[in-house]
């Protein structure tokens, strides 16, 4: 790898549009809420696999009779009924099911991108919904990574400074050593300096996994990330994912509607019609299939 170079920072800031753009509405300066992980060992620790997850679990975030109701009379649509379950640190979770079965959803509303209609969630303990949009937005700054299918990154921005952009929107430092690993990891030393028009769609892909991992945060969410990618570059996305779950102690939440990308993970919610139907532990191809009827 190319030793990542220094002073290649962003030389504009962004302005509300471009934070907006990539998730992030800002507060600057605002203090920085102390990160659980950031005496993780394993986060300096490139070579060795994170202690496995269901062994001693920890949740990272909990759902409590989440409700979610969207419009109202005739047009009234429970996106979420009542749904319980909680995500384990340092694990790769994947959600299924069909359209409309309340997947993205359920990744908005534990977030924090958006407030179930009762009921509560809990991110690493912290219960959410009383929270104020500037606390919330800072707690979805600070200990929320972003993947969405569309990549968001900010086009005038090289990769370097999509992925350093959330960290200098918080005000913060970047750890050098950490984005270099990183950076080390997802293979993306010698792209640092390209703009987002200049990478392939993976290549995107791994600049925003980049961004997300940043600020070492307590969970990454990610909706359809491989949905834009050609299956090869799908590929690679997942195998990253699992690279941060394994080797950087990393906890993903991952909404896919590809039972391949499914399998990759270490648990696996099937949803219907705003519930979980099924939850399984390392499923076999055969095991989600049947769940997935
Ligand atoms: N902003 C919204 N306004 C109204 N209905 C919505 C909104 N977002 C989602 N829905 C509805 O909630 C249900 C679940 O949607 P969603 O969570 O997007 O499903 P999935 O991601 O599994 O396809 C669907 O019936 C959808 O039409
Ligand atoms: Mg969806």
């Amino acid at each position: 790898m190319a030793p990542a170079r220094t002073g290649a920072l962003s030389r504009k800031i962004p302005n509300n549009a471009e934070r907006d753009a990539c998730g992030i509405l800002d507060s600057m300066n605002t203090p920085m809420i102390p990160s659980a992980h950031s005496t993780h060992s394993s986060f300096h620790d490139s070579g060795s696999p994170a202690t496995p997850p269901f062994e001693n679990p920890v949740p990272v975030v909990e759902l409590e009779r989440v409700l979610k109701i969207y419009g109202e009379g005739e047009t009234q649509v429970t996106a979420l009924d009542s749904v319980s379950t909680s995500f384990t640190q340092g694990a790769f979770t994947a959600i299924m099911g069909p359209s409309g079965s309340g997947k993205s959803t359920m990744l908005h509303v534990l977030a924090g991108l958006d407030t179930p209609s009762s009921g509560e969630v809990f991110i690493e303990g912290q219960p959410i919904t009383g929270l104020k949009d500037d606390q919330l937005t800072r707690l979805r700054r600070d200990r929320i990574g972003f993947v969405f299918q569309s990549f968001n990154l900010i086009p005038t921005l090289n990769a370097r400074a999509n992925i350093e952009l959330p960290l200098k929107l918080a005000g913060r430092k970047a750890d050098q050593y950490w984005l270099s690993h990183i950076v080390d990891i997802l293979g993306l030393g010698a792209r640092l300096h390209h703009l987002p028009s200049q990478l392939s769609g993976g290549q995107r892909q791994r600049v925003a996994i980049a961004r997300a991992l940043a600020s070492k945060p307590a969970v990454i969410v990610a909706d359809e990330p491989t949905g834009n990618l050609d299956s090869q570059s799908g590929n690679e996305v997942l195998s990253l994912l699992r690279n941060a779950v394994d080797h950087l102690g990393q906890s993903v939440i991952m909404v896919t509607h590809d039972q391949s990308a499914a399998l990759k993970a270490d648990r696996v919610l099937v949803m219907r019609d705003g519930q979980i139907r099924a939850d399984l532990l390392a499923p076999t191809a055969a095991e989600l299939t049947e769940a997935a009827r």
